[in-house]
């Protein structure tokens, strides 16, 4: 039997990898990995022991002791990545604005990093996933064959951020949403480790002017086709 597949999902905030990579997921039948949940926690963590952004450097050095001893729990058997911080579930205290910036402030230090790549090494090395992210095909699962980097032009990008936090009943006004975007591509990209970047073994996928659906069948054929399996 060919092993469950490892799909790398990479790209800026906004560009639509959560909906792609849940569909995705479901339609592999392999776990659908949010990574970015992750980094997140260690954010939410960093902010309730008082620590302000921006990081500076002792508090960069409080913040790795902290993702060495924190007790981390990932349930990725749904349809969404369940994270629980020392016995606390945390799944939707993660999602709000601020911990945002938070999660891209700790991301940039390599012991979180070294950390939180082993634990999703070991997430997805038990039946495959699609993990979601921003250095999963350069750094965390470089060899897997399935690399995709989904991008969209940023006012779309910063339009969908802007319904998603209103959905979540946690609306932003549109220019604060572009601006935290804004800033998390350019600290992102320019981090010294992992920075999110791609090369030619990705298949880059522009999400701004096509439905989802046909994005996700998409993927999922180059998969396929990729395993050399036949489509039913
Ligand atoms: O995907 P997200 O918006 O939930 O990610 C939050 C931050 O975490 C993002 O700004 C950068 C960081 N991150 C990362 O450095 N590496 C990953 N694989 C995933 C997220």
């Amino acid at each position: 039997m060919t092993p469950p597949p490892i799909v790398a999902i990479d790209g800026p905030s906004g560009a639509g990898k959560s909906t792609v990579a849940k569909a995705l997921a479901a339609r592999l039948h392999v776990p659908y990995i949010d990574t970015g949940a992750m980094y997140r926690a260690i954010g939410l963590a960093a902010r309730e022991r008082g620590i302000t952004l921006p990081l500076a450097k002792a508090d960069a050095d409080r913040v790795a002791a902290l993702a060495e001893s924190l007790s981390l729990d990932l349930d990725v058997t749904g349809g969404q990545t369940r994270v629980r911080l020392n016995g606390r579930d945390i799944t939707d205290a993660i999602r709000l604005p601020e911990i945002s910036l938070y999660a891209s402030a700790v991301s940039a230090i390599p012991a979180v990093r070294r950390r939180l790549v082993a634990e999703q090494r070991r997430l997805a090395g038990r039946a495959g996933g699609v993990l979601e992210g921003r250095d999963i095909g350069t750094r965390v699962f470089p060899d897997t064959p399935h690399k995709f980097f989904l991008t969209a032009p940023l006012d779309v990008r910063a339009e969908r951020r802007s319904r998603e936090l209103a959905a979540r009943g946690t609306p932003q006004p549109e220019e604060v949403v572009r601006a935290e975007i804004e800033r998390r591509d350019h600290d992102d990209s320019t981090r010294s480790d992992s920075p999110l970047t791609f090369d030619e073994s990705y298949t880059l996928i522009d999400t701004g002017r096509r439905p989802v659906n046909e994005i996700v069948v998409e993927l999922e054929e180059r998969i396929e086709k990729m395993r050399g399996q036949v489509l039913t």
